[in-house]
């Protein structure tokens, strides 16, 4: 995939060569000096013409008809140096590959040095590379009987470096270990339900645990009735699948402590229930997965790169479906946790099987948790579909969830939960909680009701409702599953610290 080689060979035939342009008086570095007169000639006029550019993100594609070894010269643009961003550089990253990928050539090189600038060291910038060309380049191939993906692709990506090897090698192999993982979840996401059941989930769980050597257990409906696990049964009801709970295990300390928990709602299909959809609303619902898939991703790099940490993923999955024996508004369920819980709208099933999986993951040793879910339409009217809304019940916890965010540039953004809003979730005549009490504020409702079963222990809830999917094709990817959260809770977890109370 990738090769790192000293220096450009301008003699050696190449399909394209990727250069950064920096708005900077001199647009080229001493490379230009290693080619061609007549080249050096015709691209300082390019410059002075505009057609290449240091506009953040501009390409520009350069054929050099011969005059040196490289066809075609691919000048990407990233801006002053003192402004770039790893936001920037991954999606010029991103740009580019998709410049590259639609020639239909196999192999393209990048001279690494006219990228580097301030805190952009090569280590960093192969790292964002490596994971942007994983990122720009997925495709869900679907199902038709002719497929419209490319015949070709780039397989594989020289990068040359005045920087040792070895050191260049290690971070394009974490960047593209970030990317591929972020794919597979996006894969899962983008499957439709029929296709991907809760038995499909977690036997996907079990592919990679047999992978990467990590420890696996998956509850089966009799040990969920056996273990009082009555909030996600009751979503399971209405349904002719299995309910699964599937807890995945890495353990990179000694002794089994200061482990994290990260939560996942694995919805395979949410029709609402008897508080049924509109027909509009349904579909799309497939992607109700979204959350169990960035734990998966998350776990995915976890296991390759083998941080010091403990972690331990649970995702609660079944479908929310509709039949004669299915869940209804007005029941009274019981949780795990003893909690009981009268149901208002059987639509907000996420959050009841969040709650035993919650319980379930401090069974397991949980001592701080991370929840991922598409839990409400709420948090996109409240922040539209490029943000993931959080909650928490601990500011540390979540300084350091938004630090991962800001590094791999998934947008989080906090949004209280108040001491009345808590009491609106335990607004029930019946039952220790209501899960739906109110419409209003409903993202942070789900947030108040998760919040119940978190209890004291130190606890972010990430509700991707909107940011688990995008409309259009972008510079990072096409249409559809977006992936996120995976990077975000993989790089939280490898720099975790324990908080201190
Ligand atoms: N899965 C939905 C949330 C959702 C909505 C995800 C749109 C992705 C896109 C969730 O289970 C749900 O239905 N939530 C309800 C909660 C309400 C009943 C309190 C909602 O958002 O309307
Ligand atoms: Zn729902
Ligand atoms: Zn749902």
């Amino acid at each position: 995939m990738f090769t790192v080689q000293n220096k450009v060979n301008w003699n050696e035939s190449l399909e394209f060569l990727m250069i950064g342009v920096y708005d900077h008086p001199n647009k080229f570095g001493d490379w230009l000096e290693e080619t061609s007169p007549n080249l050096q000639n015709q691209l300082k006029e390019l410059v002075k013409s505009g057609d290449i550019s240091a506009k953040k993100k501009s390409i520009a594609v350069v054929h050099t008809l011969g005059l040196v070894g490289p066809k075609r010269l691919l000048f990407v643009g990233l801006g002053k140096k003192k402004g770039l961003t790893k936001e920037i550089l991954r999606e010029a990253f991103g740009k580019a590959f998709q410049t590259i990928n639609k020639a239909r050539i196999t192999a393209a090189g990048i001279m690494l040095d006219t990228f580097v600038a301030e805190g952009f060291e090569p280590e960093v910038v192969c790292e964002v590379l490596s994971e942007a060309f994983a990122l720009s380049l997925y495709e869900f191939n679907g199902y038709k009987q002719k497929p419209n993906v490319p015949e070709v692709s780039i397989e594989s990506l020289t990068v040359y470096s005045s920087t040792e090897e070895n050191s260049l090698e290690e971070a394009l192999s974490v960047g593209y270990i970030y990317g591929q993982a972020t794919n597979a979840a996006r894969t899962l996401v983008n499957t439709p339900p029929n296709l991907l059941t809760s038995t499909d989930l977690a036997n996907y769980a079990k592919g990679l645990a047999e992978k990467y050597s990590l420890e696996i257990e998956i509850l089966e409906k009799e040990d969920m009735e056996r273990l009082g696990m009555g909030a996600i049964l009751a979503v399971n009801q209405g349904s002719v699948e299995p309910p699964k709970m599937i807890v995945l295990k890495y353990q990179g300390k000694p002794e089994w402590t200061d482990v994290v928990g990260l939560v996942g709602k694995g919805i395979t299909y949410d029709t609402g229930g008897y508080s049924l959809k509109p027909k509009t609303g349904m579909v799309g619902m497939k992607t109700d997965m979204g959350g169990a898939a960035a734990v998966l991703g998350a776990m995915e790099i976890i296991a390759q790169l083998k941080p010091e940490q403990n972690v331990v993923a649970v995702i609660p999955s079944t479908d929310n479906m509709v039949n004669g024996n299915a869940f209804k508004p007005d029941d009274v369920i019981t949780s795990m946790s003893g909690k009981t819980i009268e149901v208002t709208n059987t639509d907000a099933e996420g959050r009841l099987v969040l709650a035993d999986g919650i319980t379930y993951a401090k069974h397991h040793g949980a001592e701080y948790l991370v929840d991922v879910a598409t839990l409400t339409g709420g948090v996109i009217t409240a922040l539209g579909s490029d943000k993931t809304g959080a909650m928490t019940n601990n500011e540390s916890l979540y300084e350091q969830v938004l630090e991962a965010s800001m590094e791999t540039d998934e947008m989080i953004w906090l949004l209280p939960i108040t001491e009345k809003d808590k009491a609106k979730v335990r607004n029930s005549r019946i039952a220790d909680l209501n899960n739906s009490p109110t419409r209003e504020g409903h993202a942070i409702m789900g947030g108040a009701f998760i919040g119940e079963f978190a209890e004291e222990t130190p606890w972010v809830h990430l509700d991707i409702a909107g940011s688990s999917v995008i409309n259009g094709n972008h510079d990072l990817g096409p249409a559809g599953a977006t992936g996120v959260m995976v990077r975000t809770l993989a790089l939280f977890v490898e720099s975790f610290t324990k908080i201190e109370d």
